[in-house]
């Protein structure tokens, strides 16, 4: 008896002295369907590292794990594996709103607890979690003795590639995603022209890419890598390390020497890599959401997706302004009332009115809750209500975060009051407290603030100039777009209009990420009268079939009511859906084209959009997707046979006919071109 009193103090002692007993140094995990493979181990440092393989092919090479500290040993090498866990998961959720109705979460699990072997034997355990669609790993940090606060002065994690793979990519800016993708060897990425500004005018030089950033392997197998659950941590932006054909992480700085501050216990976010062997399956992938909390606010159904307008297309063309000061200010009661018109007798459920507060001549001292003069913020409203038409809500906060965190619940409980219930915020320009940048950990908690505070006045967020999306929106439903990519925009301004195949690009790259508000719908695609130099470039019906193609619960038709009025082609932005039941990406290419169905929900339309590069292509659509029991009315929005993203946009053919699941579809696609189709069955 006393011996074993002996034996069990003496193994109390060695685990509370920090590492404890040897349980092995080497795992594999499969995921459900076996076709993805991620072995894990302790390298001859002892160190952490692990590969991947996807049907019997390595995908990613031996990769390290690591964490290293403003003080003391790096958490890199001398591990000792004290505790090894697996675990087996499946269950179907229900997305209040979505590109689908319930998504399954199929994963297996794997959890290894490690001690360092040194002085401080910090613990730390990796949790890898392998799904049918690719993994996510994330390290946990446990309470422990002698350590309550971890000061990240840099995450070491790699992925190593095992070949060159066809890479998109944008530079690893800390404070902003609006760069245009490029698309380039892996070998060939080169970020060395860009630079970030400080705060005292010093450039900072990029020396990594953000993410998703995507690629293609030689025998067509697709990797994202991203990550997931961004929570009270910095972004991860991904260093090329060409020579060694690696990523590896490097987390976007602040004011301070280190990059994310935390109490312990805590956990960094999922670190993911989506696989998938048709590039359409990276965005029917739900990988992203699976790997973030269920819901914590519970019913959000005060918020409804929705179409919307705006006093907002109208200032980015110069037609009017933001400003009172300017003589051309935009946001008047009269300018709203006649967009709430159009907006209600077209079916369009919002309107966004951007300059309605005061500040904007300065772009300061904004309160979000003042209006101008010439603007009657209840009046409007009231109109908007009698009409069946809901105001977005417009904070632009300048990038002043301390300014708008003072104003934060005032602001928020004005829509309380008014019943609004969606915000678009704003946040151009250099963040204030000045040394902090969009990206960093500061921002991620500001961000997160804002929807906690936006949700207890039953408010929903569509942030621009925001942090990227990480799959919150389970967790956080309120949380319903962001921008995080050129946007529409950039078409309206005096560079270059955003090229031709952009938006074959974002489909598998930003919008992995999670919900874009791009603002689609330019029907004026030349718009001379404001702009010569500048044009939207693509066809018009491109514009149509992204209503499809982007995925977003808020979608804009974003042109003036005088180019929209008398439009045919605008019924298919009054009848398109805006909430799914099914999403299906059908055959596409990355950079070249892609086609999508969504079926609504509540309902039995399907909608079908398909666009293409600068290269005009015929597409074949199987239609075995639609109910097999059902004829319907396809209302077919195609191309013109003269049609041409620069010669001949506005060439488009609007036409019906009956089809059924046994047809197949021909479809035309112009030089920068699309198609948008809606099938309405015709029997129950
Ligand atoms: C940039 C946003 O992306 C744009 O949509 C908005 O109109 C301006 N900021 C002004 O807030
Ligand atoms: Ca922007």
């Amino acid at each position: 008896m006393k011996k074993l009193v002996y034996v069990v103090l003496a193994a109390v002692i060695l685990i509370m002295s920090g590492c404890g007993f040897f349980m092995g140094n080497n795992w594999a995990i499969k995921s459900p369907d076996g076709n993805i493979e991620v072995e894990f181990s302790l390298n001859k440092d002892n160190q952490p590292v692990y590969d991947v393989t996807y049907k019997g092919k390595q995908v990613i090479g031996d990769s390290k794990l690591g964490i290293e500290f403003i003080q003391g040993e790096p958490l890199a090498k001398n591990f000792k594996t004290i505790d090894v866990q697996r675990k087996n998961h499946n269950e179907k959720w229900e997305m209040q709103w979505g590109e689908q109705h319930y998504v399954v979460n199929n994963y297996n699990e794997l959890k290894v607890e490690f001690c360092q072997e040194n002085k401080i034997k910090r613990k730390v355990s990796v949790e890898f979690r392998v799904f049918n669609d690719g993994l996510g790993f994330r390290y946990l940090f446990p309470e422990q003795q002698n350590w309550d606060t971890a000061y990240i002065k840099d995450e070491h994690t790699e992925f190593k590639l095992t070949e060159d793979n066809n890479t998109w990519w944008i530079p690893g800016h800390w404070d902003s995603y609006e760069q245009l993708y490029s698309n380039t060897k892996f070998s060939k990425i080169d970020v060395s022209k860009f630079v970030q500004d400080k705060h005292d005018s010093i450039s900072i030089p990029v020396n990594a890419v953000n993410t998703p950033v995507t690629m293609k392997t030689k025998d067509g197998v697709y990797l994202s890598f991203h990550e997931a659950n961004l929570t009270n941590y910095s972004g991860m932006t991904l260093a090329v390390d060409k020579k060694n054909m690696k990523f590896v992480s490097n987390l976007v700085g602040g004011k301070y020497d280190y990059k994310v501050k935390r109490a312990l216990p805590f956990n960094t976010p999922w670190r993911t890599i989506q696989i998938a062997n048709r590039a359409g399956a990276l965005i029917e992938s739900k990988l992203i959401v699976n790997l973030n909390e269920p819901n914590k606010l519970g019913d959000v159904s005060w918020f409804k997706p929705t179409k919307y307008m705006g006093i907002w297309w109208e200032m980015h063309l110069g037609k009017s302004a933001w400003d009172l000061k300017s003589g051309k200010h935009g946001a008047t009661t009269k300018n709203a009332k006649s967009f709430i018109d159009f907006a209600s007798e077209h079916g369009i459920g919002a309107l966004l009115v951007e300059g309605w507060n005061i500040g904007w001549e300065t772009w300061s001292g904004f309160d979000f809750v003042t209006p101008y003069p010439d603007y009657d913020l209840e009046e409007v409203v009231e109109y908007g209500k009698r009409k069946g038409v809901d105001i977005i809500m417009h904070h632009e906060t300048g990038a002043n975060v301390l300014n708008y965190e003072n104003h934060l619940d005032t602001a928020y409980a004005l829509c309380e009051k008014l019943g609004i219930h969606t915000v678009k915020s704003g946040y151009v320009g250099k963040i204030v407290p000045e040394g902090e940048f969009h990206h960093g950990q500061y921002m991620v908690n500001h961000y997160r603030k804002v929807l906690e505070t936006a949700a207890k006045h039953k408010v929903a967020v569509n942030a621009h100039e925001p942090i990227k999306a990480t799959g919150i929106r389970r967790t956080y439903p309120n949380a319903i777009a962001r921008e995080g990519l050129v946007g529409q925009e950039y078409n309206a301004w005096g560079r270059v209009c955003n090229p031709v195949d952009h938006l074959t690009i974002i489909p598998f790259t930003r919008m992995l990420a999670g919900p874009v508000d791009y603002t689609p719908g330019v029907f004026d695609i030349k718009f001379d009268k404001y702009k010569d130099k500048n044009q939207v470039n693509t066809t018009l019906a491109h514009q149509l079939a992204l209503y499809v193609v982007i995925y977003s619960p808020v979608q804009m038709a974003c042109d003036l009511v005088e180019n929209y009025e008398g439009q045919s082609a605008f019924q298919f932005i009054t009848d398109v859906a805006v909430n799914w039941d099914t999403t299906l990406v059908l055959d596409s290419e990355i950079g070249d084209f892609v086609t999508t169905v969504r079926k609504e929900r509540d309902g039995d339309r399907w909608f079908l959009g398909a666009i293409t590069d600068e290269n005009s292509r015929t597409i074949k659509v199987d239609l075995d997707f639609l109910d097999d029991d059902k004829t319907y009315k396809a209302n077919l929005y195609l191309d013109g046979e003269n049609a041409h993203w620069d010669k001949n946009p506005l060439d488009i053919d609007i036409t019906s006919k009956e089809l059924t699941s046994g047809d197949t579809l021909k479809l035309y696609l112009a030089e920068g071109g699309g198609a948008a189709i809606s099938f309405v069955p015709l029997n129950k």
